[in-house]
């Protein structure tokens, strides 16, 4: 056969290598070696590691090891900055995003060279994907910036921001960290991972080129101690980290109480669910896409494969197939669709777990494909079936081309399997039935779902997680929204220490009130509930008189409210009208009892009874309020620049923690209870409050938690809810004045009762 007919036939690609010689003047240009990008300027080389091309193992250069000296003088240089930065309109820092955006695209080809180089991925993703969407990011967000002040007034900057990003998308980790802060006003310092500072480098030049003004953007590199550097800095407002579960617990910790504002986009182990309805070989295509983009070191990785039993045995056949069609190999070439691994630890890792699958009894499969002679660190595509999920490789997140797959029978079964993992990051359906998938959307705790598509990302659309995939958004409104804080809210004083009892002669009121032996139980899966204590607990008034008696909760009263609160979830999913009639009823049913409740207050607080009315009658107005919202704090339809729209939608929460004034709030079950409150929607559990809260902020069961009191209970409450890395909110001993509407009958509480999910769901295609 001739070499054209041979071509024909075996359809095969000649090599189409990209030239690095761009990138290696560059580095070249730099004597290879790089100090840091501090107030605008370099500063000179310190101790230096190396930064490796995976691909050949070759050095590129030498990068320095930031110091917390470093870090401090980043820091300082950032806080200089701010005054003058937030203080231009948004239109003027608008126009510095524009001018870092068109630069970006002017010099794409370079920053995808030095990506592919530095990272070891395949140069049709650096150019085609990670670098377009870098200047997507900036333009985006030159927008937000001018719009700032219309669409969210009366917030203000944090201020200095430390930004953590990983390896896997070194360059759009940094747009995705450094657009949304600098429109928003704030000033950064970023530390790129060790693996690939490279592309965050030639990044400062874009910055020099932009003439932003020096301090505005810092960039540091180093290790993990340059991290922690950077989080435990004193004089940094907000925390921006993407990258391991692990670290990102330790950073939970660590910024634990010091009002420090706070993102984590971590790890993932996301389901990729095909039913027996689906359109098989755009499947396979989109799994191609989900599991080996990127050599599948991507936190929203479809790396769990679900496939329905009855396409079970085509489906792996067709896969397996596909699988060996795949190429491996050197990063520049235009033809390449797995590259190298980042580093030769990451092989290991990944190795490490394959062999664990098999030794677990799962079936790993590689096709039968070249890797490049000469080493790197090139793995082929893996596949393990046989899998059950309680399986390292089915819990654990792998990072790197291992797909596991596990079949279901029914869509139940898969929402049960897509929910079995402490991860909640990203998910995808494929169906042809829109009924179906759109059903099972909502039903998968995960931040993002693709529909009959994967990996779709844009600015315009926020990405983030639940449970151990973190916390906060990246991307769309929501994402701009965290890095802007209330202005009030930066000012807030500490809140007065609870005058002491005085002495004085019980109210006439309270006489008639403790005429009968009233026992205030707990409430608990909408039944009254005795604590499993047996112990009660005596509630004061303002002189030291006995008002009432309270159950002492514990450890199991609290594992039995958040039991039946799980049980209830499908007040989540109830009509938002159903919400806020049931709102409005406890409002209507509170307001009855205004009066008792008024003296109830007035007897454990001492204060006059106009001022005790004035709470029950605000406490009407906040339930008539919040019932006013459920039915329009809703999703957005986004606008991405494909033809796919995502519905953004929110979750409730509901948690009740009293000490105060319990009497209060125990007296509120007869109104729960006569208000069509569905059981297990509210539940009350009395006692010491800070032990009730530690035991809350360390159940894995509790999404949320708000604690509203001191500063040391509060840091107590931030640090205990790193295991599931709940969302937490406290008054760190503040003063926050709930009656005042303006700031607390909205946005506020709302905001932190939701994180928003984006559905992506094909349009108009
Ligand atoms: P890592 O979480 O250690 O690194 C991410 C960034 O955090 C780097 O810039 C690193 O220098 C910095 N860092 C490390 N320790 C720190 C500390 N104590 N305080 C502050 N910053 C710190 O991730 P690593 O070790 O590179 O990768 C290990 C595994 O983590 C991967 O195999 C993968 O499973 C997961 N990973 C997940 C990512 C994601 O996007 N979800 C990204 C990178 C890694």
């Amino acid at each position: 056969m001739n070499k054209i007919a041979e071509i024909f036939s075996s359809l095969d690609y000649g090599p189409a290598p990209e030239s690095p010689e761009p990138a290696l003047a560059w580095l070249a240009s730099k004597g290879g070696k790089f100090g840091h990008f501090i107030n605008g300027k370099w500063t000179k080389p310190g101790r230096v590691f190396a930064s490796d091309n995976p691909a050949t193992g070759r050095k590129l250069a030498d990068i320095t090891d930031g110091t917390a000296a470093d870090v401090d003088k980043a820091v300082k240089a950032a806080r200089a900055a701010f005054p003058a930065w937030s203080a231009l309109s948004g239109y003027e820092r608008g126009k510095y995003l524009y001018a870092i955006a068109r630069l970006v695209q002017k010099h794409s080809r370079l920053f995808s060279v030095l990506e592919s180089m530095d990272n070891g991925k395949p140069i049709r993703e650096s150019r085609d994907i990670d670098i377009p969407l870098v200047a997507r990011h900036f333009y985006h967000h030159a927008g937000w910036a001018q719009h700032l002040e219309r669409e969210f007034p009366g917030m203000t900057p944090y201020g200095v921001c430390g930004q953590i990003i990983p390896w896997n998308f070194p360059l759009l980790m940094l747009a995705w960290k450094i657009a949304p802060a600098l429109a928003a006003g704030n000033t950064v310092v970023l530390k790129p991972a060790e693996f690939t500072s490279l592309t965050a480098l030639l990044f400062a030049e874009i910055v020099e080129k932009a003439k932003l003004p020096p301090g505005v953007v810092n960039i540091i590199t180093g290790m993990g101690d340059t991290g922690a550097a950077l989080v435990n800095h004193a004089d940094v407002d907000k925390i921006a980290f993407t990258g391991s579960t692990e670290v990102g617990k330790i950073i939970r910790a660590a910024t634990a109480g010091t009002g420090k504002g706070l993102s984590l986009e971590l790890g993932g182990k996301s389901p990729y669910i095909v039913f027996d309805d689906a359109d098989v070989d755009s499947a396979i295509e989109g799994l191609v896409d989900a599991i080996w983009f990127n050599q599948g070191q991507v936190c929203c990785a479809g790396s769990r494969l679900l496939i329905q039993e009855s396409i079970e045995d085509r489906f792996i056949a067709k896969l397996k197939k596909r699988m060996s069609s795949l190429r491996v190999g050197d990063p520049l070439d235009k033809a390449v669709d797995i590259g190298a691994l980042v580093a030769p630890v990451q092989v290991a890792r990944v190795r490490d777990l394959v062999k664990k699958g098999a030794a677990e009894g799962g079936q790993v499969y590689e096709p039968d494909i070249d890797l490049p002679k000469g080493g790197g660190c090139f793995l082929r595509p893996t596949l393990i079936t046989h899998v059950s999920p309680s399986h390292t490789v089915a819990t654990e997140e792998i990072f790197g081309p291992v797909l596991v797959a596990m079949s279901f029978r029914t869509p139940e079964e898969a929402v049960q399997l897509a929910n079995n993992t402490k991860y909640g990051l990203a998910a995808t359906i494929w169906s042809e039935n829109i009924n179906l998938a759109l059903d099972i959307a909502p039903k998968i705790k995960a931040g993002v779902v693709w529909i009959n598509g994967t990996n779709n990302f844009d600015a315009a659309v926020g990405f983030g997680g639940y449970k151990e995939s973190g916390f906060g958004r990246e991307g769309g409104k929501e994402g701009m929204g965290a890095y802007l804080k209330a202005k009030w809210e930066k000012e807030l004083k500490p809140a007065a220490t609870a005058a002491p009892a005085k002495a004085g002669t019980p109210s006439r009121e309270l006489d008639d009130h403790d005429g009968i032996d009233q026992t205030a139980k707990m409430y608990i899966g909408g039944k009254q509930a005795r604590p499993d204590s047996g112990y009660s607990r005596t509630i004061h008034g303002p002189g030291g008189e006995m008002v009432g008696e309270v159950g002492e909760g514990n450890r199991k009263d609290i594992r039995n409210a958040v039991e039946a609160a799980r049980a209830a979830l499908g007040w989540g999913t109830t009509a938002a009208h159903g919400r806020a009639q049931i709102l409005y009823f406890l409002g209507e049913n509170l307001e009855y009892r205004a009066d008792e409740f008024a003296r109830r207050l007035r007897a454990q607080t001492g204060e006059s009874l106009a001022s005790a009315q004035k709470e029950v009658a605000a406490s009407v107005e906040r339930l008539f309020a919040f019932a006013g919202w459920a039915d329009k704090y809703d999703g957005a339809v986004h606008n991405p620049p494909s033809r796919t729209i995502a519905i953004a939608m929110g979750n409730p929460v509901v948690l009740v923690p009293s000490e105060r004034s319990p009497l209060s709030v125990t007296d509120l079950y007869q109104v729960i209870e006569t208000s069509d409150v569905p059981a297990g929607v509210i539940n009350i559990v009395t006692g010491a409050s800070a032990s009730l809260a530690k035991t809350m902020a360390e159940h894995d069961g509790i999404d949320a938690l708000w604690f509203a009191g001191d500063a040391a209970t509060s840091t107590m409450v931030e640090k205990a809810s790193t295991g599931n890395l709940k969302q937490t909110w406290t008054s760190r001993g503040l003063y926050y004045d709930l009656s005042d509407k303006a700031k607390f009958e909205g946005d506020y509480f709302l905001r932190r009762a939701t994180q928003v999910k984006n559905v992506w769901v094909p349009y108009g295609a």
